[in-house]
């Protein structure tokens, strides 16, 4: 029987809730525990995987695709979005979120996901092709890091960015546009690296 993509989404938020009814407490322990608990660039938020869908289909998804996401958390972006691409890498500083974020993974028997527990300003982003960032909490200077890293991209690879676009001469910004999600209007923001 061919499971839907709709269904399979179904599944992984289904998990996500069973495991995690709370996941603000679990975020709010890593955080104390990794000394984070006042810094306001680890504020967490979920982007729902409607959203998430809708805003890399703006932004030209393919099957063939190297999706990351810069800041996975739980990384429900990132199991969502390897039912549509070729590979999909989370980037999570904090480590329970990332052992999590790999448990989830495996126990829902996807094989194309990675999870890295490093800092996303230091990692080696060369082989993505598109990349999520929901950042809202982000300074000036860690957008200029981030900015730096997919330098090393592939021209014609698609960044999109919540609430903050990315300022760069070798990266394009198109035209923002809203979405609503979690009570909130957020603005979307597509780059294209030249
Ligand atoms: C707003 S949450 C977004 C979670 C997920 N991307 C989503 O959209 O559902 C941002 C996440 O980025 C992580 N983060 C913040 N700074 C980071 C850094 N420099 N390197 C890696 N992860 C970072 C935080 O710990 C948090 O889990």
């Amino acid at each position: 029987m061919t499971v839907s993509l709709e269904e399979r989404i179904r599944q992984i938020e289904d998990h996500y809730q069973r495991l995690l009814p709370y996941p603000a407490l679990t975020v709010g322990e890593a955080k104390t525990q990794a000394g984070r608990a006042g810094d306001s660039e680890f504020t967490y938020g979920e982007t729902p995987p409607a959203s998430l869908m809708e805003m890399l289909r703006a932004a030209g998804l393919s099957a063939d695709d190297v999706f990351y996401d810069l800041g996975c958390g739980l990384a429900q972006t990132v199991l969502v979005a390897s039912l549509v691409c070729k590979q999909a890498h989370g980037i999570e500083y904090l480590e329970p979120l990332a052992r999590i974020a790999g448990e989830a993974a495996r126990a829902l028997g996807i094989d194309n996901v990675r999870i890295h527990n490093t800092d996303y300003r230091d990692a080696d982003l060369r082989d993505g092709t598109l990349f999520y960032c929901y950042a809202t909490c982000t300074t000036e200077p860690t957008r200029a890091l981030i900015c730096a890293r997919l330098l090393a991209t592939a021209p014609g690879t698609r960044i999109v960015t919540v609430t903050h676009p990315l300022d760069h001469p070798e990266i394009e910004r198109r035209e923002p546009v809203e979405l609503w999600w979690g009570g909130g209007r957020h603005n979307v923001y597509l780059h294209v690296r030249r």
